[in-house]
C-alpha cells in the first residue's frame, strides 16, 4: 500500500492522441483509478471492455457519454456507471476542458480511451538484435538526418553537423547510438558533464521518427541512465525536456525522474522543465 497521498503532479503521466492526458493515481491489476484531462472537442474512440466495470465521475466541464444506444450529459459533481460489455464513448463536446476521473474494476489495459497507437511495427525485430555503442565519425550523417526532421527538431536545442563533432571530441560528453542488427543507427543520445562530480545532464536523446513507439527510447535511456551511474561518484541524472514535450516527459516520468527547481545557472531550453533522476530516491 502507498504510503503517501498521490495527485496528478506526481502520479505517472500518459497522452493520448496527443492532446488528451491520464494521470495514474492508482494503477493495480484489480483496480485503477485515472484522472483524465480532455480539451474541448476530444473524444474517445467507441469501444467496450470485456469484464471491466467503470464509474466516470466528472470534476470539471461537462461530460457526454454515449452509452448503448443512449447520449448521456454528465455535468460536473455527477458521475455515470459503465457495466462490462456496453459500448461507451467519452466526449468533451463543451468549450472548455473536461476533467474526468475514471474508476475501473479490474484494471483496463491499454490505452482505453485514445485511438490506439499507431501498431507497435515488427517491436520485436528493431528492440531485440539493437543495441548501444559509443557513436563514429561514420555515423554522424544519419545522427545529424534523424535530428533535422521537423517532428524532431522542435524538441531540441541547437545541433547540426559541426556541433556533433565538438561533442565527439569533448572529453566531457559521451555520444552514443543505439543501432540495428546490421548496425544502421536508429536513434542516439548524449551524456555531457561527466568529468563534474556528483550530476551528468542526459543532453540529448532522440528515436529515429520512424522508429517510435516500438520501446527503442526505453532501451536507449536504460543505457544511457547505466553509463551516467556506472561512475561511483555520480549519484543524480538531470535533462532539461520542453513542457509541452508530452511524448518525452511520459518517458522519463516512467523512469522515475522527477521535476525539480533549476539550480543556478542551469540553461534550459525557452520552456524547459528540470527534470532529476537521483539514486537517492531509488
Ligand atoms: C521521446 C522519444 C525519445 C521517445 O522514444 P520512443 O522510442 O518513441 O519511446 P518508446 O517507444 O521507448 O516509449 C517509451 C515511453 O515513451 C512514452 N511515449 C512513447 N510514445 C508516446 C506517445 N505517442 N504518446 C505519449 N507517450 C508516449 C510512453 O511513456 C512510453 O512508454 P509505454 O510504451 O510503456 O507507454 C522520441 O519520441 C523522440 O525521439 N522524440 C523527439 C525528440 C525528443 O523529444 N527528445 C527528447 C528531448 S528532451
Amino acid at each position: 500500500m502507498a504510503a503517501e497521498p498521490i495527485s496528478p503532479e506526481t502520479a505517472r503521466r500518459a497522452t493520448w492522441d496527443d492532446e488528451c492526458t491520464a494521470y495514474y493515481l492508482l494503477d493495480r491489476s484489480d483496480l485503477s483509478v485515472v484522472q483524465e484531462l480532455l480539451p474541448p472537442g476530444a473524444r474517445s474512440r467507441a469501444h467496450a471492455h470485456d469484464r471491466s466495470r467503470q464509474f466516470f465521475y466528472v470534476l470539471r466541464g461537462d461530460a457526454t457519454m454515449m452509452l448503448g444506444p443512449r447520449t448521456v450529459s454528465i455535468p460536473a459533481g455527477s458521475g455515470l456507471e459503465v457495466p462490462p460489455r456496453v459500448r461507451h464513448q467519452l466526449r468533451n463536446d463543451g468549450d472548455e476542458d473536461l476533467e474526468v476521473m475514471v474508476v475501473s474494476t479490474p484494471r483496463v489495459s491499454g490505452s482505453p480511451h485514445g485511438r490506439p497507437r499507431p501498431q507497435r511495427r515488427d517491436t520485436r525485430n528493431l528492440v531485440v538484435g539493437s543495441y548501444v555503442r559509443r557513436t563514429r565519425a561514420g555515423d554522424l550523417d544519419t545522427v545529424v538526418r534523424i535530428e533535422e526532421g521537423s517532428d524532431t527538431s522542435r524538441w531540441l536545442g541547437q545541433g547540426g553537423r559541426g556541433w556533433h563533432e565538438e561533442v565527439l571530441g569533448d572529453p566531457d560528453m559521451e555520444h552514443w547510438v543505439l543501432v540495428d542488427r546490421l548496425d544502421r543507427v536508429l536513434a542516439f543520445g548524449i551524456l555531457a558533464g561527466l568529468q563534474e562530480p556528483g550530476a551528468v545532464e542526459l543532453r540529448r536523446m532522440v528515436v529515429a521518427s520512424e522508429g517510435r513507439g516500438q520501446g527503442l527510447g526505453r532501451l536507449l535511456l536504460r543505457h544511457l541512465l547505466e553509463q551516467a551511474l556506472a561512475r561511483p561518484q555520480v549519484s543524480t541524472v538531470w535533462l532539461d525536456v520542453g513542457a509541452d514535450n508530452l511524448r518525452a516527459r511520459s518517458l522519463y516520468r516512467s523512469f522515475g525522474f522527477e521535476e525539480r527547481p533549476a539550480p543556478p545557472g542551469a540553461v534550459l531550453l525557452d520552456n524547459g522543465l528540470y527534470l532529476e533522476w537521483s539514486a537517492r530516491r531509488h
